[in-house]
This record gives structure tokens, C-alpha cells and sequence, in this order.
């Protein structure tokens, strides 16, 4: 048995990242935190000799109350994906102050889990100097790239391993502290490979989470409910060891017309697990606020909200001045209105009752920007069982990726499905870009048709034995030229019990675009998929934190609540064909993460129309309406 401290482990060669500097020196930057690995024949055993470990503290002073005038507040450099943090066009404070009509609200997030069914998990094996790590991870090369230069290797010595993966949703898209504990823990066991998996706990200190949000939304517009006016300022949190600024007040400066727009982003620095991506960070936190306050501004206009959302549709991309690459958001709002029998809806609350539950129908609009990766390579090679074997080092982390990524080959290379077999999630293979940002199968997509059309220029349609080739996606010259973004409508009817408060999701549909669908049966789960997490955000997620202690107190499936079967009652997904003639070869975008955004304004917003009580504050529990 081995015991790994700070006093022991080998050192680190890049501390730069501080969530990845572990058993590094004798500080310890949050509860939770690694400060030391006991190495053992079985899990069990391990855990009970760490148990046993005392440990004396020397307390410093900490902080870890999130709050809105936090006297720490400062402004990142940039927000997430190279945004600018804050942004201003027009004169906002003049338009509010003309305004015939103003909506001044603030809305909250909570911090929410990411809680893939399979814990991050990483086994770890030395031979020599080249290290093996079987990982569950959204991205082989991302873990070699970013692991690497810690461990002070050559990339070229680190390989990685995850063909198949129990889920990520953003948690798994870089690595965690885990590891770079597993693999100097594994340099310690004479050669015997060695594995950590976190526990559930571990995750909700270890393997990142969506910061909590607050956003003071301003909207000022005339009598008729057209803008002028947008403003929206956000407050969020980062842990102090290592920045973390989720994007979260982007997408208004893009969602409506209004000619003067500001926004802002301020972080709370805390000492606290660090936060990371969760499915659609910045747009899923960014369109509860916004939402629910456009939801407030028609009824104080007295329009209809989709009729509303038409009246402030932009031409142009009022950020960049560039052209949608293809937006036809009303077309959305108006299918999505028809299909879900909108016309029912009675725009005054507690109009529609049955028995004790109160009835209510809302819709908000739901956005995801769409870009294609260009750091892709794929294989094609062609065998003596007449099988293509297509090789790129692409992730399925229950996405579908092997399914669709199969049928994307076959359809490039003109054969049967069955005659294609495909390798993904290693880093012996072509280079690929990670499954995140919902980028995936376009990006990937790209490489594997450039590589089928390059094998098929080569060799035709009856290729020698042996025959092999390899290519490079392309990136896309469009990302430059036009506002890309996928859009769609969320619409949901609630009941909410007019005696204990109880609300239940009855209906939902999703109305959405990502360009051509490639597979319908994977796209309509993953668009489903986005829908039931949207409604554990707007129901149930909420993770407690001890301000005493930077510690999520509701730290497991007991406590922090996501949904299951019997919370979904009548779940819907739609999409309108679009070929999108922007989005690259495939005319395909992405479909990972629409549909947890706007979800849980839409159920906020049915909630209005069924009680009358405006919540903006996540998530919609049962005591909030009483
Ligand atoms: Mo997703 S949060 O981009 O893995």
C-alpha cells in the first residue's frame, strides 16, 4: 500500500493550471480538493486506510457566500469562447428613461451538477515512459493534449483510451484533477496499472458544475412591446484558484432588435470547487432571464408572447451586422404555436383550472451558436473482407457518434452501413477535435467526407486490397461571414396543485433547427435529452452549497434531484428541414445542447399563466407557490 501527499508525489512540470496542480504543496484551495491518493489492492481497502488519515489544518480566512454585491466582483478579461466580457451599442440609459414601457427584474440560477451515470473514471498504466490512460473523457486528444504538458511528457507518450463513454455533458469535455492522480499514483505501483473512479460525492467538488447566475435584465420598449432597449448585467461566481466565466449575457446581444443593447459580466471570486462547462454554458443560464423577463414585458403590453418575440425579430445580426446564416425563429414559434394548440392558452393567470391544479401554457425562445471544428483528421482504409475501416479519434459519449458517424461514412463512400467499420475514441487514431460545443458530428463529419472523397478520387469504387487514405477536415469560411446559430421554440403547458404547490411538466414540445437532421431517432433523443434536463433546471436542480465551507451540502442522487420517468409526462421534439448550406458539406449543425435552453424559461412562463406568480428564481419548487 502507498500513501501520495503533497510531501511524496513527483512534481508537477506545469502548475499553471491551479485545478490541476494537485499534492503540489501544503495549501488546499477548496473543500474537496485532492490532498492525498492511498494506493491498495481493492477499493475498499483504499478507502478505508484514507479514512483513516488525520489531517491538521491551519485555517485560513475564505470565503464561499455567493452574492450580488460581493466586494470581490471583478471583470474577467473575457468571457468563455473569447467573448468580449462587456459590450455597449447605442445609448441604453437613454432608452430606458423614454421608454413607454421598462421590465427591471432579476433572475437566478443555481449552481447545477453535470451528473453523467458514469463516474469520471481513469485507469493508468506506465511502460517505460509512455503512458496509457483508459479515461472516461469527451475527448482522447483533449486529455492528451491538456495532460501532457502537466505530467511534463511529450504528447507522443501519452495514450489515450475511451471508445465508449457513460455520458459528459460538458464535465468530461477537459480533464480534472483525477488524472493527473491516477497517472503518478500509477508510476508508484511497479508497473500495475492503476484506477480511480470518483465517487458520486467526488463529483460535486471534483468534476466541475454550472456556475450560479444572477442577471438584472432591463427591458425598455414602446406601447406595442417593440424594443429599444436591452440590458442585461450578470453576477456569477468562480472559484479563486482558477477563472471560470461562463458566458452568460451573450446571447442578448444577438436575440432581438433592439438598436441599443449593453451587457456585462462581473464573477465572485470564492473559495470554492472550480466551475465548468455544463450542456449549453452561457446560452442555458443566459435564456432563463432574458425569457421570462420578454414573457413580462408582453403581459404588461398586452401582446401575445409570440406575437411579441415577431415584432423584435432582427434582420441582421445586430452584433456583428452580418447575415443569419439561417435563423426563421417566427417559423418556429409559429409551428411549435400550432401544434401545441397555443390558441388554448388563456393570456390572463388562473384562467384554466381542472379540479384542485391550476393550468398554464408558456413559450420561450431557445438559441445555440453553431461552429465546426477544423482540427480533424480521419482514415479510410480498405481490407481483404472488403470492409472500410474509418478511423478518427472522435467521442461517443451516448450521443450517438457511432451510429451517425458510421451512416455519414457509408453515405460518402456509397456502400452499405455494414460494410463500414469505425474507430473512434483513442488517440492512436486521426486527431479529432472534442465533443463539445455541440460541434461534434459536423466537425468530424467534415474530415470523414473529405477523406471518403479523397479515397474515392484515388481509388473508385472498387478499391485494390490495402488501399488508404487520409485527409483533413476543412474549417469553415462561413463562420466569418454570418451569424450561424441554430434556433428554436420551447413550449410548455404546466399544472400546478392550488392547495400544496406541486407542479408538474404535463406537455412539452420543442420546436428546433440544426440544419439536416442525419439521423432522426438519434437527433430526437438528443433534443428530448436537452428538453427532460431543462425541466430538472426548471424543477428540481439546485445544489446547496455550506457557506461555512464551500461544500455542496446535497452532494448525491438522494438529495440533488434530476429527473426520472415519472416527471416527464408528454415530451416532444420537432425540427423544420433546413439544409444549411453555411454549416459545411454535411448541411448538418449541432443538436448536443438547443434543447436545454429556454426549456426551463418556457415552464417558468407556464407557471405565470397558471398562478399568477411570477418566479425568477430557479428552481420552480413547490414552496414558491404557496
Ligand atoms: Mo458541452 S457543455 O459543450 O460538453
Amino acid at each position: 500500500m502507498t500513501v501520495l501527499t503533497h510531501f511524496n508525489a513527483p512534481k508537477s512540470a506545469d502548475t499553471a493550471d491551479a485545478e490541476l496542480a494537485i499534492l503540489q504543496d501544503a495549501n488546499v484551495g477548496f473543500r474537496g480538493q485532492f490532498i492525498g491518493a492511498v494506493l491498495a489492492r481493492t477499493p475498499e481497502i483504499a478507502r478505508e486506510a484514507a479514512a483513516l488519515v488525520h489531517v491538521e489544518y491551519e485555517p485560513e480566512e475564505h470565503d464561499a457566500r455567493f452574492r450580488p454585491d460581493h466586494p470581490g466582483l471583478y471583470a474577467p478579461e473575457q468571457v468563455n469562447a473569447g467573448f468580449p466580457t462587456d459590450t455597449s451599442s447605442g445609448d441604453a440609459d437613454a432608452a430606458l428613461a423614454d421608454a413607454a414601457v421598462v421590465v427591471d427584474q432579476t433572475y437566478s440560477t443555481p449552481p447545477e451538477h453535470n451528473n453523467p451515470m458514469e463516474p469520471h473514471t481513469t485507469v493508468a498504466q506506465w511502460v517505460g515512459r509512455t503512458l496509457t490512460l483508459y479515461d472516461s473523457t469527451q475527448g482522447a486528444h483533449t486529455v492528451r493534449q491538456t495532460g501532457a504538458p502537466v505530467l511534463g511528457l511529450d504528447p507522443a507518450d501519452v495514450h489515450v483510451i475511451s471508445p465508449h463513454v457513460g455520458g459528459g455533458f460538458g464535465s468530461k469535455g477537459m480533464p480534472h484533477a483525477h488524472v493527473v492522480l491516477a497517472a503518478p499514483a500509477a508510476k508508484c505501483s511497479n508497473g500495475r496499472p492503476v484506477k480511480f473512479a470518483l465517487t458520486r460525492q467526488q463529483m460535486f467538488s471534483l468534476a466541475g458544475y454550472r456556475t450560479p447566475t444572477i442577471a438584472r435584465v432591463r427591458l425598455a420598449a414602446d406601447d406595442g412591446g417593440k424594443l429599444s432597449a436591452v440590458v442585461v448585467d450578470v453576477v456569477e461566481q468562480t472559484s479563486k484558484i482558477r477563472e471560470f466565466a461562463e458566458q452568460t449575457a451573450v446571447p442578448s446581444r444577438m436575440m432581438c432588435a433592439a438598436p441599443n443593447r449593453r451587457t456585462t459580466h462581473r464573477l465572485a471570486p470564492l473559495d470554492i470547487p472550480v466551475p465548468s462547462w455544463m450542456r449549453a454554458p452561457g446560452e442555458c443560464p443566459h435564456m432563463f432571464g432574458p425569457e421570462v423577463a420578454m414573457d413580462e414585458l408582453a403581459q404588461a403590453c398586452g401582446v401575445d408572447p409570440i406575437e411579441l418575440r415577431i415584432r423584435n425579430e432582427p434582420g441582421i445580426d445586430p452584433e456583428s451586422g452580418n447575415r443569419f446564416g439561417s435563423r426563421h425563429l417566427i417559423n418556429y414559434l409559429r409551428a411549435g404555436a400550432g401544434r401545441f394548440g397555443w390558441e388554448q392558452r388563456n393570456p390572463r393567470p388562473r384562467a384554466r383550472t381542472d379540479k384542485d391544479w391550476l393550468i398554464g401554457m408558456g413559450v420561450a425562445a431557445s438559441t445555440y451558436p453553431f461552429r465546426r471544428q477544423p482540427a480533424n483528421a480521419a482514415s479510410v482504409a480498405f481490407g481483404n473482407d472488403g470492409i472500410y475501416t474509418v478511423q478518427i479519434g472522435a467521442a461517443d459519449i451516448g450521443t450517438g457518434t457511432w451510429t451517425v458517424q458510421t451512416q455519414i461514412a457509408a453515405d460518402a463512400l456509397q456502400v452499405p452501413v455494414e460494410r463500414i467499420h469505425l474507430e473512434i475514441g483513442d488517440t492512436a487514431l486521426p486527431q479529432a477535435s472534442v465533443a463539445g460545443g455541440s460541434t461534434g458530428t459536423a466537425s468530424w463529419g467534415a474530415a470523414i467526407l473529405a477523406v471518403a472523397g479523397a479515397f474515392r478520387a484515388q481509388f473508385g469504387s472498387n478499391p485494390v486490397r490495402g488501399a488508404r487514405a487520409q485527409a483533413q477536415g476543412s474549417a469553415n469560411p462561413d463562420q466569418e461571414k454570418f451569424a450561424l446559430h441554430s434556433f428554436g421554440a420551447q413550449f410548455a403547458q404546466v399544472r400546478i396543485n392550488a392547495d400544496t404547490g406541486e407542479i408538474r411538466v404535463s406537455r412539452m414540445l420543442g420546436v428546433f433547427s440544426a440544419g439536416r437532421i442525419i439521423n432522426p431517432r438519434t437527433a430526437r433523443s438528443r433534443f428530448i435529452g436537452g428538453m427532460t434536463m431543462g425541466i430538472g433546471m426548471a424543477l428540481h436542480e439546485n445544489s446547496v452549497m455550506d457557506p461555512r465551507f464551500g461544500i455542496i451540502v446535497n452532494h448525491d442522487f438522494a438529495e440533488y434531484h434530476i429527473p426520472t420517468n415519472a416527471d416527464i409526462e408528454d415530451a416532444d421534439a420537432i425540427w423544420l428541414e433546413d439544409h444549411d448550406e453555411h454549416a459545411g458539406p454535411l448541411g448538418a449543425r449541432g443538436i448536443g445542447e438547443i434543447g436545454i435552453v429556454g426549456a426551463a424559461a418556457a415552464i417558468a412562463n407556464a407557471a405565470y399563466n397558471a398562478t399568477g406568480l411570477r418566479i425568477r428564481d430557479l428552481p420552480l419548487t413547490a414552496d414558491k407557490f404557496l
